[in-house]
């Protein structure tokens, strides 16, 4: 049978589930993110609690946690860029290994576009390495696009990152 998996939102006092979630999609999935394994072991464990306790309440930045049977299992943050333009993105998206393709990716994907739908984005963007064909599939299957933007990966400047967007279908009769 298949494990039943469910998303919510982070809660102010798990900055330790956060810095575990994501040191193990650093150390599992180098390839796909702008930050090491290295940067994230330096950063000081209470900030992990200062950001939990802002994506639990900020109407700009969010992270979102995939729970299978209550165990946390994956993440992906929402935020809003604070700039004139105000372009919105889902980034750090992972979901562990044992629990893949059981749509556990597109739940998230799909709850933190929601909220930044609620705030008042109609696009939602994410930065995919070229590299990632899996990412890349899996963002297009969910209704993203390839912008044309590229830059250098943040954490590799010898590979390339492609800027994809997604369309929010807008409910004019809500
Ligand atoms: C990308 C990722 C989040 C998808 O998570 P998931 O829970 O397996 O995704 P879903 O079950 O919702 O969707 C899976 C779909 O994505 C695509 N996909 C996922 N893994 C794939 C693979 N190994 N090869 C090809 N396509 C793949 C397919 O379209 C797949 O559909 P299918 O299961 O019917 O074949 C997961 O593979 C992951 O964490 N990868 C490592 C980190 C990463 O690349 N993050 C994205 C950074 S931009």
């Amino acid at each position: 049978m298949s494990p039943s998996l469910t998303v919510s939102r982070i809660a102010a006092q798990q900055g330790s589930v956060l810095r575990e979630l994501r040191t193990a999609s650093l150390r599992e999935a180098p390839y796909a993110f702008g930050e090491t394994l290295a940067d994230a072991l330096l950063v000081d464990p209470a900030s992990f609690d200062d950001t939990a306790a802002q994506h639990a309440h900020s109407p700009r930045l969010s992270t979102f946690l995939l729970y299978t049977e209550g165990h946390p299992c994956g993440l992906v943050h929402a935020y809003i860029e604070d700039s004139d333009d105000a372009r919105a993105f889902v980034n750090a998206l992972w979901v562990a290994p044992a629990v893949r393709h059981l749509r556990g990716g597109e739940l998230l994907v799909n709850v933190a576009s929601q909220w930044l739908a609620e705030q008042g984005v109609s696009e939602v963007h994410a930065w995919i390495a070229e590299e990632n064909r899996t990412a890349m599939r899996f963002y297009e299957r969910l209704g993203f696009g390839p912008t044309g933007d590229r830059r250098a990966m943040p954490a590799n400047e010898e590979e390339a990152e492609a800027l994809y967007v997604c369309h929010m279908q807008v409910n004019r009769d809500a």
